[in-house]
């Protein structure tokens, strides 16, 4: 799957016709059509959102009433370092909240929002499956485990620069 998670100029007209013809374009085609444009670009691109509602049988206000529904539709693509904390009940019991507080405040974003450096972004998850490491997150591809939120400062720093090197 590609993600196109840049902001460079694309023929969102050409892409809209293209996702309508795969999806549909009735009403109840709203979440299939919005799937379909977050599955190509990891978010759903504002220009793109629009090209569609020209064709489709639904108004922005619509579509984006829809996607402002499911937590699953995002409108800002992922950082650089897409942070998943986990809130599954081991997490949750081992603290997982006063992690999100820690990540929201140490980068000034909300979850399901992205830096303004493109860096990062945060979301929450359900339980990633390693339960024993509680609270863990996804950062990238990497499971940190053990989080302490005193210390995630130091933890964005290690996990990003070894995933740059
Ligand atoms: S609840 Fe977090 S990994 Fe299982």
């Amino acid at each position: 799957m590609s993600h196109h998670e840049c902001t460079c100029p694309k023929d969102f007209a050409a892409e809209a016709r293209d996702i309508v013809g795969a999806c549909g374009g009735g009403r109840e085609q709203a979440i299939p059509v919005l799937q379909e444009i977050q599955k190509r670009y990891g978010f759903l691109p504002k220009e793109l959102m629009r090209e569609i509602c020209k064709i489709a049988d639904f108004s922005e206000a619509q579509l984006y009433g829809v996607a402002t529904f499911y937590s699953q539709f995002r409108f800002k693509p992922r950082g650089k370092f897409a942070l998943k904390v986990c809130v599954g009940t081991a997490c949750h019991v081992a603290g997982a909240g006063a992690v999100v507080d820690a990540l929201c405040d140490e980068l000034k974003a909300k979850v399901g929002d992205t830096t303004g450096d493109g860096r990062f972004s945060i979301e929450t998850v359900a339980c990633l499956g390693c339960c024993s490491l509680a609270p863990v997150m996804m950062i990238g591809e990497d499971t940190v485990g053990y989080l302490d939120p005193l210390q995630i400062k130091k933890t964005l720093t290690k996990a990003s620069e070894k995933q740059n090197a």
